[in-house]
């Protein structure tokens, strides 16, 4: 902390400095994690977050009630939520899984209990949030190999289930690979044994019913299907709201109470009673406003226009990929998540990675196997034309033998 209290100007001037030190990228990608904000969301969001700066969610004024109230019933809407179900705001999709595991351990115990200890069994491909959540809850993670197009395995699933399971995932997408689990044949599964279904759509539940939308499905929201418990489903991803976030989705308002806490003032707590839905404390005010103003800027066909062109930008990459010899994509695009590989010994990914990042553009790489995985933007076709030209010359570059050596790996989220 400086000895005395900077002048505004130092800290933007400060701020401004930091911001360029960032390596530059091309195409407006700010980074390889999220897709990029459509300019509507950003001005709107920036408004609303700087209006909403210094206020906490946690003792909400009424302005902050209404929002997070209209907030609420907006994400009900999209994602089908049932007219018994109820949905709780989280800061993000770690959380929102957590609560859903927890919520099926504890409904568990509140039935009786298992006889041993408590499992949950998840496809290899869902996001280690469920790992935390059982490291923190006390229950063992079974992680099943997939199927076909890196998809969850019904059958497989149902091989591991016991007398102690608890919890089914599926995930839609997996971030690995950006595919949909077959949600219908678990949701069945989870009714057969009785179990909590969790639909992890923390990348897809903002995205999806847009895409199904758009691409004139009947069936368009994750809660469509008899079986689904509940639902994960970031803003902060394909919502292009501010960071910080996400929400969970229970298909009937009594499982609220497995997620929730209070103390009264019976209780050892010598203050007032305390109630909280979710696992934080205070919340940023900021971000509830922020998000709100997002979804009332884009309203349901700003998502769809840009479902459009998410699709657009899919085709586009996957045809432009097709033409450099050797690449191809690992799996059908589904739902925003491009990946691809290189099948040409002379051209490994990884290089074709290094060169990539080297130039400033999206390039995560996955392992087993290798391949390069990214998020789609709504952006106009050029810019997809442009990274697969950037593409193009990299993996030329690698194939003359004159590439930087070994991309290394840097641990996701470190
Ligand atoms: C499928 C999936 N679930 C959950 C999460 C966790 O979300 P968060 O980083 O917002 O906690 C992610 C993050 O990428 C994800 O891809």
């Amino acid at each position: 902390m400086p000895a005395s209290g900077w002048r505004q100007y130092e800290i933007e001037q400060r701020l401004h400095e930091l911001l360029a030190s960032d390596p530059p990228l091309h195409t407006g990608w700010p980074d390889t994690l999220w897709p990029v904000l459509p300019d509507k969301a950003l001005s709107a969001s920036r408004a609303a977050m700087s209006q909403f700066a210094h206020l906490n969610g946690f003792v909400k004024p009424s302005s902050l009630n209404v929002i997070e109230a209209e907030l609420l019933a907006m994400v009900r809407d999209h994602l089908g939520v049932p007219e018994d179900g109820a949905t709780t705001l989280t800061v993000g999709g770690t959380e929102s899984n957590f609560l859903a595991v927890k919520g099926a351990l504890f409904k568990a115990r509140e039935n009786g209990g298992v006889p041993g200890q408590p499992n949950m069994v998840i496809p290899e491909t869902a996001h280690p949030s469920f790992d935390k959540a059982s490291e923190e809850l006390g229950i063992d993670v079974r992680r099943i190999a997939v199927g076909n197009e890196f998809r969850a395995d019904p059958e497989a699933m149902a091989n591991q289930i016991d007398e102690n399971t608890v919890l089914l995932v599926a995930s839609t997408p997996n971030y690995t690979h950006g595919t949909l689990d077959p949600v219908k044949e678990l949701a069945a599964l989870a009714q057969t044994h009785d179990l909590w279904f969790h639909i992890d759509a923390c990348v897809g539940g903002c995205l999806l019913p847009a895409l199904k939308r758009v691409a004139g499905e009947s069936s368009t929201t994750p809660f469509d299907y008899p079986g689904v418990t509940s639902v994960s489903a970031d803003l902060h991803k394909f919502g292009f709201t501010p960071t910080g976030i996400s929400t969970l989705s229970v298909n009937s308002s009594e499982l609220i109470r497995h997620h929730s806490f209070s103390i009264d003032v019976a209780s050892s707590w010598p203050f007032r009673p305390y109630r909280r839905t979710g696992f934080t404390g205070s919340r940023s005010g900021a971000v509830l406003a922020g998000a709100w103003a997002t979804l009332v800027a884009l309203g349901r066909d700003g998502y769809e226009q840009i479902a459009q062109e998410i699709v657009s930008g899919a085709d586009i990459f996957a045809k432009g990929l097709s033409t450099i010899a050797g690449f191809e994509l690992v799996a059908p695009h589904e739902s925003g998540i491009i990946v691809f590989t290189s099948t040409d010994p002379q051209c490994q990914i990884e290089r074709v990675a290094n060169v990539l990042e080297r130039d400033g553009w999206p390039a995560m790489l996955a392992v087993s196997p290798p391949r390069l995985q990214f998020l789609l933007s709504p952006l106009p076709a050029h810019y997809y034309e442009e990274f697969i030209e950037a593409i193009r010359a990299a993996a030329n570059e690698v194939r003359t033998g004159v590439a930087i050596d070994g991309a290394e790996l840097t641990t996701y989220g470190a």
